[in-house]
């Protein structure tokens, strides 16, 4: 049975699951079942939240997801939280922008957040509040906020979420916006790149400094934007001619299936041996060279692509008439596919990895997943 297919049932089998799954045990005719955290997922709508927040209905946990007041109009954003919610989610209402107001007495603003949560009259200038009243619905939270800086990049702005969560004191897990390489091994990373993992770096210290229980999840390379195109800059989609290898194509490189990636994330929540850890996506089939994944795409295409090799030299050399953005971009394929950041260390006392942890998950191996490309 593939991984989806097992979710598939899950998904329509809930109780049964539920009672097989566990973080506090207590006993019931002989049999131990466990109860779930309950989750809240901020970042829903994402590329990475939305698979997130379906791996938690399918795993079983009662799950929230923030609705961001500041959506407007976008109607594709409240059509996907009105589907979540269709799905078992619920929606909670709570905004990252705001205004302070000092002067207010702390009883009169708690009279009137009282009025706001009753639905009775919005008030704007509560959005710390806010995001308070939601931390405070659930025991894990995880935020999937933008991280990729040719589409949005607001990685800081997770600062007022980890105040939230320091001020609702309630919270057992919080797994930030990381799904990467693990920035704690990227301090000499190039510039302008490095700026993701510094940031990502810079939350990490607000929650240790917050003493907040915490899991990092080092996801490596999501197949959208890593395999699905052979790892060719600028497209999404694999060639049917010409490659091209990073130096000799030999670096080793991880590989992950989106859903796998919300799989292993959600399986870890109720984990104690991944409490206060980095959570490394490993799987054994899907580490490859660059010219493993491209043979397994031409099996699939049936004929050979024509290789053209560039050097790091002329990688690097390359980024001298970029913009910003993909100075970004070539700065990470560097560590990637010339450094091999990914793959390059031994996983220490720090970290566990997900696959040897969750053998149960059937993870996605590259040859199918890239035969959606066909
Ligand atoms: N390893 C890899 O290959 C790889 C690839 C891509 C991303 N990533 C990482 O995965 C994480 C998530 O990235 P993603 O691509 O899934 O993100 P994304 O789809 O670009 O955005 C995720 C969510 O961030 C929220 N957001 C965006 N702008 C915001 C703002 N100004 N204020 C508040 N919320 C805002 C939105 O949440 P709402 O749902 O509330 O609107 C959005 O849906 C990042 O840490 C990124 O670095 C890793």
């Amino acid at each position: 049975m593939s991984q989806r297919e097992n979710l598939e049932r899950i998904q329509t089998q809930p109780k049964l699951y539920v009672s097989l799954q566990c973080s506090e045990p207590f006993e019931a005719k002989n049999k131990i079942y466990m109860e779930k955290s309950k989750v809240l997922v901020v970042g829903g709508t994402g590329y990475i939240g939305r698979r997130i927040v379906k791996a938690s209905l399918a795993l079983g946990h009662t799950t929230y997801v923030l609705q961001r007041r500041e959506i407007g109009l976008d109607i594709e954003k409240l059509q996907m939280l009105l589907s979540f919610k269709e799905q078992g989610a619920q929606l909670v209402e709570g905004s990252f922008f705001g205004v302070q107001i000092p002067f207010l007495s702390p009883s009169f603003i708690s009279f009137l957040q009282g009025r706001r949560l009753k639905g009775r009259i919005p008030i704007p200038f509560f959005d710390h509040q806010s995001l308070v009243d939601a931390v405070k619905l659930v025991d894990v939270v995880i935020c999937t906020m933008s991280g990729v800086h040719f589409r949005s990049h607001n990685i800081l702005m997770q600062l007022k979420l980890v105040e939230a969560i320091k001020e609702a004191g309630n919270i057992k897990r919080f797994l930030p916006s990381e799904f990467g390489t693990d920035p704690s091994r990227m301090d000499k990373a190039l510039e302008p790149g490095k700026v993701s993992f510094d940031e990502k770096m810079t939350v990490r210290k607000a929650i240790e400094e917050a003493k907040i229980p915490f899991t990092y999840v080092s996801a490596n390379c999501f197949g959208g934007y890593f395999a699905g195109n052979l790892a060719q800059r600028g497209t999404l989609v694999p060639p049917r001619d010409k490659v091209a290898i990073y130096g000799d194509g030999k670096t080793k490189v991880i590989y992950l299936d989106e859903d796998d990636i919300a799989t292993y994330t959600i399986k870890t929540l109720d984990d104690p041996r991944t409490l206060n850890k980095t959570l490394y996506l490993r799987p054994p089939e899907n580490i490859l060279t660059q010219l493993q994944l491209v043979e397994k795409w031409e099996k699939l295409l049936g004929k050979k692509l024509q290789k053209f090799s560039i050097s790091a030299k002329d990688f690097l050399a390359s980024m001298k008439v970029m913009d910003f953005t993909e100075q970004v971009g070539v700065g990470h394929f560097y560590h990637i596919f010339y450094e091999g950041c990914l793959s390059n260390f031994e996983i220490g006392e720090e970290g566990k990895e997900a696959s040897a942890l969750y053998p149960e998950v059937r993870y996605t191996h590259m040859d199918a997943y890239l035969k959606r490309y066909l």
